[in-house]
């Protein structure tokens, strides 16, 4: 390619190609390797975090939603608050199934706050910019409920982020946890890539100290050896792993074949944003060939490793 060539593809067509790629973003099963590895290439990564966090609602929402409606501290909270809310994406589908509730997001990152109000916003469900990991004098008892859903692995201080939550509970208030705890990861086909990409990406938030993937269980295991900060203030109402990260229940699973192609769709996404964002070295190619099997197979099953985990408020 000449130099000029080059100048005028970065100038022109591939920007424009950028925007049109966003709206593929959702179709990646559709597309060949090579036609997919250019859709993902093409767009920023803002746009990657966006549409995996819709993605990620759509695969995982109604198992969720199942799981939450069965416990009657969920059932109880009337006013809830989640920390770490992203697009509102996920708040939103929460409060248009349980229509009762108010919902109320807290998201650090502003042009996030600004989509989701503008999207979402409506009677019972609010947006604000704001901090997990700060002091907040007007949530002060204002809570039934505090929602962290995979927000709890990206603080830095986790720890500090849950007993502020206590101040926000009212009394008997519950705290529902929904994280990754990759180790609890099963399914029918291994893809290799995945693992070798999403192993690689823990090794180096460990050596960086930042980004901690288990800390729902080190939370389990301090509440259960009662030697934390956190020990005077919550006590473990539900988990549905053992501090070995065993399986405590079924939990969630995706089989059906729309589950199979939002999978895919997911994986890749994910991929994709470690590679972008985090500098991960991860093969598109060889994920897109692994992940067809969800795809083509019918029997193919995948459970994501992740830790449904409820602190009751002592
Ligand atoms: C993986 S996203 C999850 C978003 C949403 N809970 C969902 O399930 O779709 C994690 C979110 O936490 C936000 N976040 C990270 N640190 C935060 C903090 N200290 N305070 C508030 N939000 C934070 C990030 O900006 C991001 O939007």
């Amino acid at each position: 390619m000449s130099n000029f060539f080059k100048f005028f593809c970065w100038l022109f067509l591939f920007p424009l190609f950028g925007l049109r790629a966003e709206a593929h973003l959702d179709h990646l099963a559709e597309y060949d390797a090579q036609t997919c590895q250019e859709v993902l290439q093409a767009v920023d990564l803002p746009t990657l975090w966006n549409c995996y966090l819709k993605g990620q609602t759509d695969l995982y929402f109604e198992q969720e939603a199942e799981w939450l409606s069965q416990k009657d501290s969920w059932t109880r909270a009337q006013n809830i608050l989640e920390l770490g809310s992203g697009n509102g994406t996920y708040l939103s589908r929460l409060s248009e199934t349980f229509k009762e509730k108010t919902f109320f997001g807290v998201e650090k990152q502003a042009s996030f706050v600004e989509q989701s109000n503008a999207q979402f916003s409506r009677s019972g469900l609010t947006f604000i910019e704001g901090d997990a990991e700060t002091e907040y004098e007007q949530h002060r008892n204002q809570f039934d409920a505090v929602l962290y859903r995979f927000t709890l692995q990206h603080l830095k201080n986790p720890k500090l982020s849950l007993e502020l939550a206590h101040q926000y509970l009212k009394k008997d208030g519950y705290i529902f946890i929904i994280d990754s705890y990759d180790p609890a990861r099963i399914s029918s086909h291994k893809i290799h890539s995945f693992e070798d990409a999403s192993h690689q990406h823990n090794e180096r938030n460990r050596a960086a100290s930042k980004g901690n993937r288990r800390i729902t269980i080190e939370i389990l295991e301090d509440l259960q050896a009662g030697n934390s900060s956190l020990s005077n203030l919550y006590e473990v109402a539900h988990t549905s792993l053992d501090i070995q990260g065993n399986r405590l229940e079924k939990g969630i699973r995706f089989e059906s074949e729309q589950d199979r192609k939002r999978y895919f769709n997911h994986a890749l996404l994910f991929l994709s944003i470690l590679k972008k964002g985090y500098e991960v070295s991860v093969d598109l190619s060889k994920a897109y060939n692994e992940l067809q099997v969800y795809l083509e197979d019918k029997t193919a099953w995948n459970c994501p490793g992740m830790h449904l985990l409820i602190l009751r408020k002592i």
